[in-house]
C-alpha cells in the first residue's frame, strides 16, 4: 500500500473557540499505480485531505502511512516519506516563493543535495514537461506570471521530485482548453508510466474519462469509495451529477432511442450508439 490513512480526524484551530472540524474518521488506502478522483461539495474537506496525505497537515488523531512508514510517529523518517508524495495545491501561488521560476523549481533538488549542473538540467526538463519554454521562463518572477502559468510552475516544482504519488488539487482550473488537454494528457502519461495520481476535481466528465476509482467526501467523511461506472449508475436519479455522456444517453432514451449499456465517456457513448443502430437496422 502506497498511502494508508487510518481513522483521520482533522480540526483547524483545534482547541480554540473558532475550531472547525474538517475531517472525521477517514480511513482509506491508495495502491501504487491507481488514478483516483477525489470529489465532493465545496467545503467538504478535499483540500484538507490532500494536505494530510502530503504530510503538510498533521492529523488531530489517526495515522498516515506512506509506503508503510508512519509519517508522524517516527519524526526521523518524516522527510523520507514526504519525498515520495508531491502536492500541487489548489492555489498554486501559495507554494511559489522564490524570486525566479528556475529557483522555485530547483527548490526541492537543491534541498536534496543534487549538484548545480544536474539541477539546471532537471529544472529545464520539468519546465518543458509542463509546456513552459525554459529560456523564456527561467528568469521570470513567479509572481509576474498569469494564474495558469503559475499553476504550471507549481506543477513543475513538484514533478522535479519525481514523486511516486502525485496529488493534484483542481489542477485544470484556470487553464485554457489547450493547456487543460495538454496537462491531462501529461498526467495520464505519468500514470501509465507508474506514478500514482490522486486528483481533486469538480469536473464529472474528467472523473469518468480518467479515474479508475472515485472517493466521495461529504462533510469531512468518506461517503463513497467506488468506480466511476458504479458510482454514476447508482446516481442515475441525480442528473446534475452525471457525466455528459450519461445525460445524452438518457435524453436519447427519452426520445425513443434506448441504449442498452450505461456509457459514461463520449467514446463509450459513440460505441453504444453505433451498436444500437446496427442492431436496429438488422
Ligand atoms: N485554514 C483554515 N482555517 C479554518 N478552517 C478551514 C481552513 N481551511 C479550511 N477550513 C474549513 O475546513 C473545511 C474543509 O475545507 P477544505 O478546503 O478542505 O474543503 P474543499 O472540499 O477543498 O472545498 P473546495 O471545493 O471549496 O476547495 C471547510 O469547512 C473550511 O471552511
Ligand atoms: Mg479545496
Amino acid at each position: 500500500m502506497l498511502v494508508e490513512l487510518t481513522d483521520i480526524d482533522y480540526e483547524y484551530l483545534g482547541g480554540s473557540p473558532g475550531a472547525a472540524r474538517a475531517l472525521s474518521g477517514v480511513s482509506l488506502g491508495i495502491e501504487s499505480g491507481e488514478f483516483v478522483a477525489l470529489v465532493g461539495k465545496t467545503g467538504s474537506g478535499k483540500s484538507t485531505l490532500t494536505q494530510i496525505m502530503a504530510g503538510i497537515l498533521e492529523p488531530s488523531t489517526g495515522s498516515v502511512r506512506i509506503e508503510g512508514r508512519d509519517l508522524w510517529g517516527d519524526k526521523r523518517r518524516k522527510l523520507q516519506g514526504r519525498a515520495s508524495v508531491g502536492l500541487v495545491m489548489q492555489q498554486p501561488e501559495r507554494q511559489l516563493f522564490e524570486t525566479t521560476v528556475a529557483d522555485d523549481v530547483a527548490f526541492w533538488p537543491k534541498n536534496a543535495g543534487v549538484d548545480g549542473g544536474a539541477i539546471e538540467q532537471l529544472v529545464a526538463r520539468a519546465l518543458e514537461r509542463v509546456g513552459l519554454a525554459p529560456d523564456t521562463y527561467r528568469h521570470r518572477s513567479p509572481f509576474s506570471l498569469s494564474g495558469g502559468e503559475m499553476r504550471k510552475v507549481a506543477i513543475a516544482g513538484v514533478l522535479v521530485m519525481e514523486p511516486r504519488l502525485l496529488l493534484l488539487d483542481e489542477p485544470t482550473v484556470g487553464l485554457d482548453p489547450h493547456g487543460r488537454r495538454e496537462l491531462l494528457e501529461y498526467i495520464t502519461g505519468l500514470n501509465r508510466d507508474g506514478t500514482t495520481i490522486v486528483m481533486v476535481t469538480h469536473d464529472i466528465d474528467m472523473v469518468a474519462e480518467l479515474a479508475d476509482r472515485v472517493l466521495v467526501i461529504e462533510e469531512g467523511r468518506l461517503a463513497a469509495d467506488s468506480t466511476p461506472g458504479a458510482l454514476f449508475s447508482h446516481r442515475s436519479g441525480q442528473s446534475e451529477e452525471l457525466p455528459s455522456a450519461s445525460m445524452i444517453a438518457r435524453e436519447l432514451a427519452r426520445g425513443g432511442f434506448a441504449i442498452e449499456d450505461e456509457p459514461i465517456t463520449l467514446d463509450e457513448l459513440a460505441d453504444s450508439i453505433i451498436r444500437t443502430s446496427e442492431k436496429a437496422s438488422v
